[in-house]
């Protein structure tokens, strides 16, 4: 039995905003910086108000449209985020109750930017073990809400948006194999450490980062985990048709690709148009990707994450 993505959808909220579009709202950047050093050349910003929640719950909507089922017929909602509306409910209980569903489990994965392969392998592994049938995993983050936006170094890089799959139980091929880690040790190099504590934030309330460990840390283990993945799947990585790597630099999704031997054209990128969505950009991704076409049933694809925490994560599919 396989888990199998019957539907994609994703969620961008507004308008594009370019790097020069910043630099008019008076941080002191410039667009070639941006470029050169990220690849990313604009980014959707929610309007306040706008939550997780509600990014996801476009993006479920269009993902179980494609699929063509209802939302009551599913039996597992995990959104992976870092940017919950709430501390509690869950944003997954607050997607149920918009979508109309009673029943199915719902909770939330914390993984950062690997949240969503960890949410994908944690619902393969529900349905693999024949307890569960049908999943909705979202992706989902409003991550300019945690942005120091007096600090260039960290708030030019993210973006807001939310991505979904649906996936069932089937005898076709679906997951074929998907792997977690993480190393607590490494939790000082990108963070948000402040804390709600007595009804006050106490604290720091926004990401800090040191983005040249962050850069190190995910080319190696980025390649590390695609290698894994494919190994234990018994595929070569060189018969991989596409690689969805986390959209954080293009620079890292760059050298990712060529440490493992993956030709540039068979990498999804996003990162120039979303920036880093967090937890949503793989399904952002691999959204656009299915819908423009590039993604075709029985194809191989590889997504893969890797955030705060330290926390990576991946999964290879037969789509
Ligand atoms: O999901 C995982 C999340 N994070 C990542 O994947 C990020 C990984 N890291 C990176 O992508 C890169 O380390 C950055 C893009 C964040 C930074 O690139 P860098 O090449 O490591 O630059 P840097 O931090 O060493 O900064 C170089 C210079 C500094 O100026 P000085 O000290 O050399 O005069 C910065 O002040 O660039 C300056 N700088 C900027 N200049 C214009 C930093 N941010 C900006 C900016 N605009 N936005």
């Amino acid at each position: 039995m396989f888990a199998r993505v019957i539907g994609t959808g994703s969620c961008l909220p507004g308008n594009p905003v370019s790097n020069d579009d910043l630099a008019a709202r008076g941080i002191d950047t410039n667009d070639e910086w941006i470029v050169t050093r990220t690849g990313i050349r604009s980014r959707y910003l929610a309007e306040p108000g706008t939550t997780s929640s509600q990014l996801g719950l476009t993006a479920a909507q269009r993902a179980l449209e494609m699929a063509g089922i209802g939302a009551e017929t599913l039996d597992l909602i995990i959104v992976a985020t870092s940017t919950p509306d709430y501390i509690f409910p869950s944003t997954a209980c607050l997607i149920q109750g918009k979508l109309g569903n009673k029943g199915a489990a719902a909770f939330d994965v914390q993984a950062v930017c690997s949240g969503f392969t960890y949410a994908l392998g944690i619902a393969e592994k529900f349905i693999r073990s024949g307890s569960h049938r049908r999943a909705l995993v979202i992706g989902a983050e409003v991550f300019s809400r945690i942005l120091d936006w007096n600090d260039r170094g960290t708030c030019v890089l993210f973006g807001d948006g939310a991505g979904a799959v649906v996936l069932e139980a089937s005898e076709k091929p679906g997951i074929l194999a998907t792997a977690m880690h993480a190393d607590g040790s490494q939790s000082g190099i990108l963070n948000v450490p402040g804390q709600v504590c007595g009804g006050q934030v106490t604290g720091d309330p926004f990401l800090r980062m040191d983005g040249q460990a962050v850069f190190k840390f995910a080319v190696r283990v980025l390649a590390d985990i695609a290698e894994e993945v494919c190994a234990n799947a018994g595929v070569a990585t060189a018969d991989v048709d596409w690689l969805i790597p986390h959209q954080a630099n293009i620079r890292i999704i760059e050298a990712t690709g060529k440490k493992l031997g993956i030709d540039r054209d068979k990498v999804i990128v996003t990162v120039d148009r979303h920036g880093n969505t967090s937890a949503a950009s793989v399904p952002l991704a691999l959204d656009e990707a299915v819908r423009d076409g590039r993604i075709q049933r029985g194809q191989k694809v590889l997504v893969e994450g890797v955030g705060g925490g330290f926390t990576w994560g991946a999964a290879l599919l037969e789509f």
